[in-house]
């Protein structure tokens, strides 16, 4: 296990100067079959895979559940060895952000709307982070789930415009047997919120048969449709439902083209967030 960034860089020196591919998978630990699927996806990829363990706490808000995160990093190894035991890089808080530590990257467009509005500093904390991870780590390529659509786009946005000479590799989101995306938070779920929690998944099952099954183009009718699914879990608070082009996330009012619909919901002190990429070939 790799704990130091100068320890990083000369293991990261070492895999290169062997000719290997390094891939990097970034995680906040609490790993699950999400984040597996995205090792197993970098083995296939790469020669040598790194995965880093850092709860990060500049893309937590004031108000948000930074020190409730699930840390085990005991069973994150364990579950690590089941995909091939890659290298791991665990660091303390000191060690990414040393006393006056004093930079931010701020990705502009693709960062505001949606996750931007409700949590304005995260991205800068996730785009700081990830762009500290590629810089040490040398990974030729990263791997991230489509789980968090808009990290990716931001994460995107980033590498393009600061020429990071990073490749970046999106992996499907995995779901449990109902629907429910995994995430590391679902732990925070109760037993009603659990099984509410799944009416997310179901209403963008519902809005993809809209489009593709019906050919609905109209935007304003699938968010209801999508509206009226989330409502009928109790418990569930909607945060958005956003239908927009998947590469700038500019909000459609009509689907005639490749669409994204992410929604996002607090239940309890729990958010849950979900998405789907629809592709839509008309002539
Ligand atoms: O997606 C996550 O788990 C985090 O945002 C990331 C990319 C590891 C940065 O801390």
């Amino acid at each position: 296990m790799i704990t130091t960034i100068e320890e990083l860089r000369r293991w990261s020196q070492q895999q290169h100067h062997s000719q290997k591919r390094v891939g990097l998978v970034p995680t906040m630990g609490a790993l699950h079959d999400g984040h597996l699927s995205l090792v197993k996806t970098a083995n296939q990829y790469c020669d040598t895979v790194l995965v880093s363990i850092f709860v990060n706490p500049t893309q937590f808000g004031v108000n948000e559940d930074f020190h409730q995160y699930p840390r085990l990093l005991e069973d994150d190894l364990r579950l690590l060895q089941t995909v091939g035991s890659p290298e791991v890089f665990v660091p303390e808080i000191t060690e990414m952000y040393p006393a006056g530590f004093d930079v931010s990257v701020h990705v502009g467009g693709v960062s505001q709307p949606f996750e931007g509005e409700i949590r304005p500093t995260h991205f800068d904390g996730v785009a700081t982070v990830v762009l500290k991870l590629f810089l040490a780590s040398g990974a030729d390529i990263a791997f991230f789930g489509q789980k968090d659509f808009q990290q990716v786009c931001v994460i995107r946005k980033m590498v393009t415009d600061l020429n990071v000479p990073v490749e970046i590799v999106v992996c499907p989101i995995i779901r449990e047997p109902d629907g429910l995306a995994m995430s590391s938070r679902n732990k925070y779920l109760s037993k009603s919120q659990r099984s509410q929690a799944v009416v997310l998944s179901q209403s963008l099952i519902l809005a993809e048969q809209m489009i593709v099954g019906e050919k609905i183009q109209d935007a304003e009718r699938v968010r209801k449709k999508i509206r009226s699914k989330i409502e009928t879990a109790p418990d569930m608070n909607i945060d958005y439902i956003a239908i927009a082009d998947p590469q700038t996330l500019h909000e459609l009012t009509t689907i005639n083209c490749d669409t994204v619909i992410l929604v996002a919901a607090g239940i309890g002190t729990s958010r849950l967030i979900d998405n789907i990429l629809i592709t839509t070939t008309r002539s």
